[in-house]
């Protein structure tokens, strides 16, 4: 592992990516990087990005060395941190995912219900090609995966790879939370420690310390969030529904609220009432392309029409793009920090499946995540999980081989759908939209 670090940034194009190089660069202190690979098979989406990227590193950053490709041997053949964030069927097959259950009443999202069991169908088989073509270069470099829904492709890369060390799921809701949390708690985020348990997108923070005052801060904050909106830290920023989606942790906290339940849990809790409130013309892809990424975009072009940043704001990831960095931070710096990481429960939960790949704190540092043992949960919440997890493990083995009845099982278990009439119809449509990706043999009844 070298000083500084080469960093390759898989899936590139993504509208998210220029404020993870905003990251890079409010971190370049701490974590200087020797270059930054930015890779994307899509030579178009990678355009889109170039030119404000290539000029806020020559502004910032021009120590590190850059490069743009489309070729995967210049991406993977000599780095240390793959940062994978990939999406595979870009915006076209997110549409689908979140259009076509909504046909029949159910929740349309990208990562749960029958849209993310889409989705991973889709990712599963990108995925396990990339960590194999990362592996016939190095053994050593560290993949850290982004690419959705987490859950799955977390347990798929478990299964084929079980032996990689060097494979580490993370996603940046519970983070986006926490930094939630500390706003209104008034703390700063760094300062607290959390204690949480689930499966990704599918999970509870039980403890909120100051790590600084060991004061344990959850009884505050749940006392707040019974009797005042949770909003998102950057709520102004925010698009409706991502409003709504936070308001929902106060809901669910009013019939269960022994722990502040993750923002996900909306669409297995309440999923006829967000179906109801869904428009199936306009899902959260078409809100995100007017809101979130049309601000993103707008810049993006100001930059290559002028060829220079008179103007233009540099970008910085609040919540993904940091996140991003800090991990490599942590790793590489051995700093040991906590986060909230996917990874093979084993016995840190011994009343849950031992091969579930569970979302708990964790130190991260040179040798990777080192879990902290969690302990037992209590039966309400294993039996949520062990359903979703059946979900997961049955979504994986069906892709792996191609086994229709699988998918069928796993539809029906989500807790988003249960009845299996309505888990056939949305898989057989979702499979005919889905024919370029992936393809199972339909059953006839
Ligand atoms: C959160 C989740 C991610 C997801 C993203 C979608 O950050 O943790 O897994 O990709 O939200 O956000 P969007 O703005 O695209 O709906
Ligand atoms: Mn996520």
């Amino acid at each position: 592992m070298r000083k500084n670090p080469v960093i390759t940034i898989a899936g590139a194009g993504s509208l998210r990516i220029p404020a993870l190089i905003g990251s890079l660069i409010y971190y370049k202190e701490t974590l200087p990087v020797a270059k930054i690979i930015l890779f994307d098979i899509d030579e178009e989406r990678l355009q889109r990005v170039r030119a404000y990227i290539d000029l806020t590193l020559k502004e910032y950053y021009s120590e590190a060395e850059v490069l743009f490709t489309t070729k995967e041997e210049e991406a993977y053949g000599d780095t240390d941190y793959v940062l994978c964030n990939m999406r595979v069927g870009v915006d076209t097959m997110r549409s689908v995912d979140e259009k076509i259950p909504l046909k029949y009443g159910l929740v349309g999202q990208e990562t749960c219900g029958p849209g993310g069991f889409s989705y991973g169908m889709r990712s599963i088989g990108a995925m396990i090609d990339m960590v194999n073509t990362v592996r016939t270069y190095s053994k050593d470099t560290w993949i850290l995966n982004y690419t959705n829904p987490a859950a799955i492709v977390a347990v798929a890369l478990d299964k084929v790879f079980p032996e990689d060390k060097r494979i580490m799921n993370i996603c940046d809701q519970p983070y986006s939370m926490i930094k939630s949390f500390a706003k209104i708690l008034g703390e700063d985020m760094y300062d607290l420690e959390p204690r949480y348990f689930g499966l990704n997108h599918f999970g509870w923070f039980t403890s909120l310390k100051n790590a600084k005052t060991g004061e344990e801060l959850l009884p505050k904050l749940k006392d707040y969030l019974m009797g005042h909106e949770f909003k998102p830290f950057n709520a102004e920023q925010r698009d409706p529904s991502w409003l709504k989606t936070y308001k929902n942790v106060n809901k669910l906290m009013q019939f269960f609220p022994e722990y502040v339940p993750n923002t996900y849990l909306q669409y297995y809790f309440f999923a006829e009432e967000i179906v109801q409130d869904s428009d199936p013309s306009f899902t959260r892809v078409d809100e995100a392309k007017l809101g979130r990424e049309k601000k993103v975009l707008d810049i993006l072009k100001k930059a290559e029409t002028q060829g220079n940043l008179t103007d233009i704001p540099l970008m910085q990831g609040e919540v993904f793009g940091n996140l991003m960095v800090e991990v490599v931070d942590s790793i590489h710096n051995d700093l040991n920090k906590v986060f909230v990481v996917i990874g093979r429960n084993g016995d840190l939960i011994p009343n849950l499946p031992e091969d579930a790949m569970v979302e708990l704190a964790s130190y991260l540092g040179k040798e990777g995540a080192k879990m902290i043992p969690y302990g037992e949960v209590k039966p309400f919440y294993k039996g949520l999980i062990e359903g979703q997890y059946a979900y997961e493990k049955l979504t994986v083995e069906s892709y792996l081989e191609k086994d229709y009845t699988k998918a069928l099982q796993a539809l029906t278990l989500n807790r988003s759908i249960v009845d299996p009439v309505k888990a056939k119809l949305v898989l057989d449509d979702l499979m005919d939209h889905s024919a370029d990706y992936w393809a199972l043999e339909k059953k006839e009844l």
